[in-house]
C-alpha cells in the first residue's frame, strides 16, 4: 500500500461544542496508518463575494487553499441546517472551488469523503446528498460508502467528547479504510 496520504479535513460548524467536530476529531484519532488527517480550519473565511478575487487576496482564503491544495484528499464532517448544507460550509467549498493568485482551485481533482452528525434522527442524509451533488459538479471523486449517518449524537460520545459508540465507529473505520483505497484508485487513474 502506498501513502501516507495527507487528508485536509474540513468541519461545517463553527460551533465549539460541535457533534460533527467531536466525529471529525474521532476520524483524526482513528485514522489507519496510510492515512494523515488534520483540520483546515474555514471561520476566518469571508463570505464568498467575486469582488474578494482580486489582489490582496483575503489571507484567510489563501491559508485555507494552500493547505487543502497540499493535501492528498479532503474529508468533510457536515451538519445539516434546514435540511441542507450549512453556510459556513456551503462558503468554505465555494471559495476553494476558485483558482487564487496562488494556483488553481484547491479542491481541483481531490477525493472527498463525507461524514456527518445531527441530534436528530436522520444522520445528516439530506445535507449529505446535497454536498455530494455539489462535489460531483465539480467533477470531484466522493467516496461512494460507506455511510456514516450518526443520528441521536448526543447518546454516541462520552463526557469528554471521544466517540463511545461501537457502531459508528466500526462505520467510521470502515469509511476510513475505504478511503484508502479511493486515493490511491484517485492517483493511479492520475486524477490528482
Ligand atoms: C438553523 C438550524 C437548522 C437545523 N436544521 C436541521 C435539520 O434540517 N436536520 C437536522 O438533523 N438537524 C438540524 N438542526 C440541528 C443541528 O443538527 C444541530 O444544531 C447540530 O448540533 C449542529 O451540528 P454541530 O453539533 O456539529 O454544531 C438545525 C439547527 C439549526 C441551528
Amino acid at each position: 500500500m502506498a501513502g501516507p496520504y495527507s487528508v485536509a479535513a474540513i468541519c461545517g460548524s463553527l460551533r465549539s461544542a460541535s457533534w460533527n467536530r467531536r466525529l471529525m476529531d474521532a476520524a483524526i484519532a482513528r485514522a489507519p496508518a496510510a492515512l494523515s488527517i488534520r483540520e483546515v480550519p474555514i471561520g476566518d473565511l469571508p463570505l464568498f463575494n467575486e469582488d474578494l478575487e482580486r489582489d490582496p487576496w483575503p489571507h484567510a482564503v489563501l491559508a485555507a487553499g494552500a493547505s487543502v491544495r497540499a493535501a492528498d484528499a479532503v474529508l468533510i464532517a457536515t451538519p445539516e441546517y434546514n435540511a441542507s448544507v450549512p453556510g459556513p460550509l456551503k462558503n468554505a467549498l465555494d471559495w476553494l472551488s476558485r483558482r487564487t493568485s496562488a494556483g488553481p482551485a484547491p479542491l481541483n481533482g481531490k477525493p472527498v469523503a463525507i461524514i456527518g452528525a445531527t441530534p436528530g434522527l436522520m444522520g445528516t442524509a439530506r445535507a449529505q446528498a446535497q454536498l455530494r451533488q455539489a462535489l460531483q459538479n465539480l467533477a470531484l471523486p466522493v467516496l461512494p460508502g460507506p455511510n456514516v449517518f450518526v443520528t441521536q449524537a448526543a447518546t454516541r460520545f462520552d463526557d469528554q467528547g471521544a466517540l463511545a459508540d461501537e457502531m459508528t465507529a466500526r462505520m467510521l473505520d470502515t469509511l476510513l479504510e475505504r478511503f484508502v483505497d479511493w486515493i490511491e484508485r484517485s492517483v493511479r487513474q492520475g486524477s490528482r
